[in-house]
């Protein structure tokens, strides 16, 4: 214990973690079925006609559709809703690009509210950037830690604004008792690799709302009102391509059903870590909101008072992969579409003005907080195949970082 690894010591940790395995014979079992159909078109599918039932099921919705990724999850939730062109929605700044691409690709203007002590964005601050031309908000459950939702029901109910859920980090994670994504008026799921369930790649969106179910529906498949048989096509409005294969339907059948016992496990490894490290100073475990489950998608520790690189660097050192500063910046500066507007050819269309858009500049200073958070986190990559062991190993990792490695002075 007395030296570190980075200056020559025995690294804490020796042997590596365990590796996340999380498909299993139930899913090669479900893929060869979905192959052996000989077909794999999922539209109408039996695979992926399950999976959505499974997962409306789950979350106690009445409707869910399956598409390719989170960020098309997303854009189906945004089309939905149906914004004009240079309408705004408020989103939050720490979060992956796919949250942000389908509100610039349906030509409206993201806008940031800042981030509180949870990491999610500020309800006070979504309220304040409120405009008349305010089509959704779209929070964005980071980490596994819910944002405040009830306040944010109450700021969209009062103004009349649809809530989008971005789920992708926070599947069957549950704040005052109900699941994240049942809270707003639609949701959605990235079923990425990394994710509480996986397709490897994939996503859902939910909503309980009939009057939006059809639009929802038809916006994975490029509007296209089918009817059997060949004949005249109507494409009711302009949609892409976003359709889920049998083979992803098959997987993810197989991952819905083992979805909560993955959250239930990772609540327990997480609030064991949170309970390890709570007592070292200048170390701030995981925060979570009040009321909520936290489902530890990812490990996020804010360290103050040691170089934060050379903390996650010293910790990785020691066999803890440890990552600093997460995304780096807020996400409107880590994308050239919102940093520099680049986007459509020569244009920067929709932040040229178009349809008495508002225009803006995104840049440095914007989200004071979140700059502020985003400069001192540190990820811990963990999963529900972690051991208690593996847990007190990180634990003492990072106690054993603390105690030697020089504080900034
Ligand atoms: C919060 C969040 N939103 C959206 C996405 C986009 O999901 P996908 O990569 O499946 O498109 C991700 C994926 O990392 C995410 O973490």
């Amino acid at each position: 214990m007395s030296r570190l690894a980075i200056d020559g010591g025995q690294p804490y940790r020796a042997e590596p973690f365990p590796r996340r395995t999380p498909f299993g014979d139930e899913e090669v079992a479900l893929v060869t079925e979905a192959i052996r159909s000989q077909s794999l078109f999922g539209l109408g599918g039996p695979k992926v006609t399950a999976l959505e039932t499974e997962f409306a099921g789950l979350y106690g919705v009445k409707h869910a559709v399956g598409s390719t990724s989170g960020t098309s999850a997303i854009h189906i939730a945004i089309g939905t809703v149906n914004p004009n062109p240079g309408d705004e929605i408020i989103t939050a700044p720490i979060t992956d690009g796919g949250s942000v691409v389908p509100i610039i690709y349906q030509n409206c203007i993201p806008i940031f509210a800042d981030v509180d002590e949870t990491y999610n964005i500020d309800p006070d601050d979504v309220e304040r950037n409120i405009t008349d031309r305010t089509a959704a908000i779209m929070v964005v459950h980071l980490f596994g830690n819910a944002c405040h939702m009830e306040a944010m029901v109450d700021i969209a109910r009062r103004h009349n604004i649809p809530l989008i859920e971005d789920c992708s980090q926070a599947h069957a994670t549950k704040y005052k008792g109900r699941y994240l994504g049942t809270w707003g008026d639609l949701a959605a799921f990235s079923l990425q690799q990394s994710k509480h369930m996986t397709t490897g790649d994939g996503g859902m969106t939910i909503t309980n709302r009939d009057d939006w179910a059809e639009r929802m529906m038809l916006f994975r498949d490029k509007g296209w009102t089918r009817k059997p048989g060949w004949g005249p096509r109507t494409y009711a409005f302009l949609a892409p391509n976003y359709r889920m294969t049998e083979l992803h339907g098959a997987v993810g059948l197989a991952q819905v059903k083992k979805v909560r016992s993955v959250v239930e496990r990772r609540i327990e490894l997480g609030s064991y870590l949170t309970a390890s490290i709570r007592d070292i100073e200048g170390i701030t475990p995981a925060p979570v909101t009040p009321g909520s489950e936290h489902s530890y998608w990812a490990y996020p520790l804010r360290v103050d008072g040691w170089p934060v690189a050379r903390f996650a660097e010293t910790l990785t050192k020691e066999g803890v992969g440890a990552g600093a500063f997460y995304i780096g910046e807020p996400i409107f500066l880590c994308m050239e579409a919102l940093a520099a507007k680049k986007t459509f050819g020569n244009s920067s269309h929709p932040f040229d003005g178009c349809h008495g858009a508002r225009q803006i500049e995104y840049t440095k200073g914007m989200c004071p907080r979140t700059e502020d958070a985003l400069q001192h986190i540190i990820t811990l990559g963990f999963h529900e195949e972690y051991t208690k062991k593996d847990i007190e190993d990180i634990a003492g990792a990072i106690h054993k970082v603390a105690e030697l490695l020089p504080r900034e002075v």
